[in-house]
């Protein structure tokens, strides 16, 4: 007897938790449906939007589905970041935010607000290239010249990081890149160049 009353109690102390827990759960999503309901939706048309590109204040209109390499590209006029997969796979459009390397075609405009956005225009110019562009050029590191720019991006982020990198951290720098030609040789020969001069 004392065991089915323990057991009944063990069962109304289970009921209880359950109770309490789905309690906690309820309010978790009640909460969160408010949150949602305090932000203002955007879109389908365009919002407003205010990037700082290459050092740059740039304000916009732009619809949320718009990414930032479309952005960047199309209404900034900053074609140096190339769209070629579309899909995160060759770094074609690598651009650095905050410092770090990431695919503008993955990330949407309307999340960029306020991040410290470099493309490969903001780097130098033709009269001051920054280190890499300078080592690719005398190291004939590029064929295509299109995949080039993230390259140099992905690099560039990692010089920032580590003045003397190792081969082994160049590649790795480099491994979300995609050259389809093999001028791979050339590429890490670029870095190591750069690496070596630091
Ligand atoms: S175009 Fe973005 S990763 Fe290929
Ligand atoms: S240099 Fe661009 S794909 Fe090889």
């Amino acid at each position: 007897m004392d065991e089915q009353i323990s057991r009944r109690n063990f069962l109304r102390g289970v009921g209880a938790t359950a109770l309490v827990s789905a309690l906690a759960k309820a309010t978790a999503v009640a909460q969160s449906a408010e949150a949602l309901d305090d932000q203002k939706p955007v879109g389908p048309g365009p919002a407003k939007l205010v990037l700082q590109v290459n050092g740059h204040r740039q304000e916009l209109a732009v619809e949320p589905r718009e990414t930032l390499l479309d952005v960047l590209r199309n209404r900034l006029q900053l074609t140096g970041a190339k769209e070629v997969c579309d899909r995160a796979t060759c770094g074609g459009c690598t651009v650095l935010v905050n410092g770090q390397p990431i695919y503008a075609c993955m990330k949407l405009a309307i999340e960029m607000g306020g991040q410290d956005i470099l493309t490969v225009e903001g780097l130098g110019n033709q009269k001051s290239l920054n280190a890499v562009q300078q080592a690719f050029i005398e190291c004939d590191a590029l064929m295509c010249g299109y995949c080039t720019p993230g390259f140099v991006m992905s690099l560039t982020a990692l010089f920032n990081e580590k003045k003397n990198p190792t081969l082994a951290e160049i590649k790795k720098a480099c491994s979300g890149n995609l050259c389809r030609c093999g001028t791979y040789p050339q590429i890490f020969k670029a870095a190591q160049k750069v690496a070596e001069s630091s």
